[in-house]
């Protein structure tokens, strides 16, 4: 009797500098600075309900309060539509549904989580200089590990390297997390989830 083996799915995540980026940096940490300081400037837009992500951030629908928020989600979507066109993955639009900037003082993280909407982004704006890592979570619960494999890496976790400037876009159903921030320096990193919309007058079929 023979087993065999079945590949079954893999998974991809994709990644750009953004053009530009001291342009936006600069106005993302203002944002940040005026949002930290809600007794000073008598504004913030920071919820009061918890979720899982243990650090601050501003209201999801920020592209809706902060004007420079939407300018960066139609740059975003600006480079995503462009590469997906050159690819030619069937994308047709992109629509933003939630933005938000996190920023993570000391002992901040985020626990394992994902998002609402097709498509997933992240800016890390200003990372280098903390030791938070962006980690991909698999949810397997059944892995047939060698006994004598020593040189076996399975992990449920996996850790990405990326710079200030980079943003990274995938699937919104994959779980994520943020590990600890141990250093002073605040981690910032701008979210935003987007839906892909297919229109129903489209006629390739
Ligand atoms: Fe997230």
């Amino acid at each position: 009797m023979q087993v065999s083996k079945l590949e079954l799915f893999k998974q991809e995540a994709f990644y750009f500098q953004l053009p530009n980026f001291s342009f936006w940096k600069e106005r993302i940490k203002q944002i940040v600075l005026v949002e930290d300081n809600k007794n000073i400037h008598g504004h913030t837009t920071i919820p009061n309900e918890e979720c899982q992500i243990m650090a601050k951030r501003t209201a999801w629908n920020s592209h809706k309060r902060y004007p420079i928020l939407k300018e960066l989600c139609d740059e975003i979507k600006k480079h995503i539509k462009k590469y997906v066109d050159e690819e030619g993955y069937d994308m047709p639009i992109i629509e933003e549904r939630d933005c938000w900037i996190n920023w993570y003082g000391k002992n901040n993280y985020a626990q394992p989580h994902h998002h609402a909407g097709n498509l997933a982004t992240v800016l890390f704006v200003d990372v280098e200089n903390t030791d938070a890592k962006f980690i991909f979570n698999s949810n397997n619960n059944f892995v047939l590990v060698k006994k004598d494999d020593v040189n076996n890496n399975f992990t449920n976790l996996k850790e990405l390297q990326v710079k200030d400037g980079t943003v990274l876009f995938f699937d919104g159903s994959l779980y994520h997390s943020v590990s600890p921030n141990t250093t002073d320096h605040t981690r910032i990193t701008v979210a935003a989830n987007f839906d892909v919309v297919y229109q129903e007058d489209r006629n390739e079929y």
